[in-house]
């Protein structure tokens, strides 16, 4: 398990002070897929450079395994930095080796014997489905195969931790499909945990279990992959998801203020209820039906849909509370707080 823990990270810039990383919390465990989102410059590369000590955070601490990582002195770091590897959009493959040797190369430095390099690479190559780039030079491969030799020389020194930053920010969608699924497959035939950082909510739908999200420095909302996708709270992370649901819903509101606009999130037994035609019938509110979507994430879907009360302000209340009693997740659309 990984624990950041109370993380803070400044750089002093000339004049000025620059508050990267503001009492970051999160808990990784053994086997997540963990996506951190957010946008650029909000502290994502700083927080997984800090995460293996790349970074030297300004106060608070990594634990990996009940271990304190910034009490570690040079070897001691040294043998849990090659627990983790580490991917990034730009590759970095040394251009003068082959495909082979770049995936020697930590191997070499810990100076490991030839052969087992030689085995261990033959390995890696079958993992990250290259056998037949062994002896090609990076500038011979395509983004996806660079990431693909950058993935197999993350775990030659058996890493069991996978960082990745933007690691597929640089690919087409198709290619960053495939790269996706190496990691989904790496994660669970190889046990390895993966921390992931990207700006793209595509890639924390397809592959993560747990998500953060990072604003400005700080986590303003973490959780269960599906539960912060059909019940997002902070405007940021709603800003990531988008709702097609909410997207022709202002121009269409602007016109009466007089009555509410509601979103409502259908969960599982709830999608199954007819729930519209029993609030009409119960509390005699008028509904007007403005949008409506379904979204399915990892497998799982959940609905949502945009409607529009009036009636005496007593209806309406008694409308609200019938809602909630059904267990719909409901939100109040004000225009001022629009996200979409
Ligand atoms: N070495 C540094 N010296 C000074 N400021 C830095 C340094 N590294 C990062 N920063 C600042 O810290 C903040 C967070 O940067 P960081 O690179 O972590 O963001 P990011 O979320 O990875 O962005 P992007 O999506 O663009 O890669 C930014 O304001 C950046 O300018
Ligand atoms: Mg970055």
């Amino acid at each position: 398990m990984i624990e950041v823990i109370n993380l803070s990270k400044s750089f002093i810039d000339k004049n000025s002070t620059i508050e990267a990383l503001k009492n970051i919390n999160l808990k990784v465990e053994k086997g997540d897929i963990y996506g951190i989102i957010g946008l650029s410059g909000a502290g994502k590369s700083t927080l997984i450079r800090c995460i293996n000590r790349l970074e030297e955070p300004t106060s608070g601490s990594v634990v990996i395994d009940g271990q304190d990582i910034m009490k570690l002195k040079d070897e001691h770091m040294l043998k849990v930095r090659r627990r983790i590897g580490m991917i990034f959009q730009s590759f970095n493959l040394l251009s003068r080796r082959d495909c082979s040797k770049n995936i020697a190369f930590p191997l070499e430095v810990s100076g490991c014997h030839k052969n087992d390099i030689d085995k261990r690479v033959d390995e890696l190559l079958a993992l990250v489905g290259l056998e037949d780039k062994k002896h090609s030079y990076p500038s011979q491969l395509s983004g996806g195969q660079k990431q693909r030799v950058a993935i197999a020389r993350a775990l030659a020194s058996n890493a069991d931790i996978l960082l990745c930053d933007e690691a597929t920010s640089a690919l087409d969608p198709s290619t960053t499909k495939s790269i996706l699924a190496l990691l989904k497959e790496i994660n669970a035939r190889l046990g390895i945990t993966v921390i992931l950082i990207t700006h793209q909510m595509e890639v924390i739908k397809e592959i993560c279990n747990k998500v953060a999200v990072i604003s400005e420095g700080e986590i303003v909302e973490q959780g269960a992959t599906f539960e912060l996708f059909s019940k997002p709270s902070h405007p940021v992370t709603k800003r990531f998801i988008g709702d097609k649901s909410l997207e022709g819903t202002w121009v269409y509101h602007a016109k009466d203020k007089s009555s509410r606009l509601y979103k409502l999130t259908f969960l599982q037994e709830s999608a199954h209820q007819p729930v519209i035609s029993q609030l009409i019938k119960t509390t005699g509110v008028e509904v007007n039906i403005i949008a409506g979507h379904i979204s399915n994430v990892q497998g799982k879907s959940y609905g949502n849909l945009v409607i529009e009360l009036s009636g005496a302000s007593e209806t309406l209340e008694n409308a609200l509370q019938y809602l909630i009693e059904k267990n719909l997740y409901v939100e109040e659309l004000v225009e001022d707080e629009r996200v979409v």
